[in-house]
């Protein structure tokens, strides 16, 4: 992968995009492909993604690749889909490690084939020095089975004796979610069309921005991140308070 450095980034600049990549199935279809083919093609616009977001500068991507409701697609193209992260894993680290991505997942991955497991831990070691851009991969994960976990954990220590209900916090909340050491997302782009989250950091987009493009995975490439840019610097983020 070949990187052309970043331009400076000014305050605006977004510093966490999570991508909800949509539109694989459809992209396929309309090609008179199968679904699987068009899974295949989305791995395109992942990497086009990657390389675009280092090159822009942007410090956080968070991508959906595989949701905890994705098991209920049929078993060939779950199948396929665990086939091709595998691939991805096994056939990108290298140039991963070497763009400075560091890598890390999001989900609950215990619940996924071993030797998938094996492969992200491994690309989550040996990226971890790195610091240009953090891709974070969204696999097996349901945000409503996230808040479910921190609400156990947090509940286990109150049993103990170690937490009082009053002193549970939203930052101790945060603290449980799997994304503790990622900053909330600035920007939450689906493609395909769909207007709807699919259980997708549901805590954590309190005060996202949204973009909903109709532009199917496959063919989302940097033209769109840099589109998606420009929607996003015209937008006035308030927090709830009054614009300066
Ligand atoms: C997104 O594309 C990929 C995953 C959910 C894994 P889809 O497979 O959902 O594509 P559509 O929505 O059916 O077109
Ligand atoms: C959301 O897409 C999950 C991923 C992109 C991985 P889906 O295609 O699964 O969402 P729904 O079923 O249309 O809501
Ligand atoms: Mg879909």
């Amino acid at each position: 992968m070949e990187i052309v450095p970043s331009s400076k980034l000014v305050p605006e600049d977004p510093a966490h995009i999570a991508i909800i990549m949509d539109g694989n199935g459809r992209w396929a279809t309309k090609r008179s492909l199968s679904r699987l083919k068009g899974h295949e093609h989305g791995a395109t616009a992942v990497r086009e993604t990657v390389k675009g977001c280092l090159e822009l500068g942007i410090p956080y991507l968070t991508l959906f690749a595989f949701s905890s409701e994705n098991w209920k697609r049929p078993e060939e193209e779950v199948n396929h889909l665990m086939g091709l992260f595998k691939f991805f894993f096994k056939k990108e680290l290298k140039e991963l490690k070497k763009a400075g991505v560091r890598v890390r997942f999001i989900g609950d991955m215990a619940g996924l084939p071993l030797d998938i497991q094996e492969l992200a831990s491994l690309a989550v070691e040996e990226t971890a020095g790195n610091a240009a851009l953090v891709l974070t991969i969204a696999l097996n994960y349901g945000s409503q089975a996230e808040i479910t976990k921190a609400v156990q954990e947090i509940a286990v220590k109150v049993k103990s004796g170690e937490v009082c209900p009053e002193d549970i916090t939203e930052d101790m909340i945060n603290r449980h979610l799997y994304t503790c050491d990622l900053p909330d997302p600035d920007l939450i782009i689906r493609t395909s069309g769909e207007q709807r989250l699919s259980n997708f950091l549901l805590w954590q987009c309190a005060y996202s921005e949204f973009l909903f493009l109709d532009v199917l995975w496959p063919d989302f490439d940097k033209s769109c991140l840099e589109k998606a840019l420009e929607d996003f610097y015209g937008r006035n983020r308030r927090f709830g308070a009054v614009s300066a």
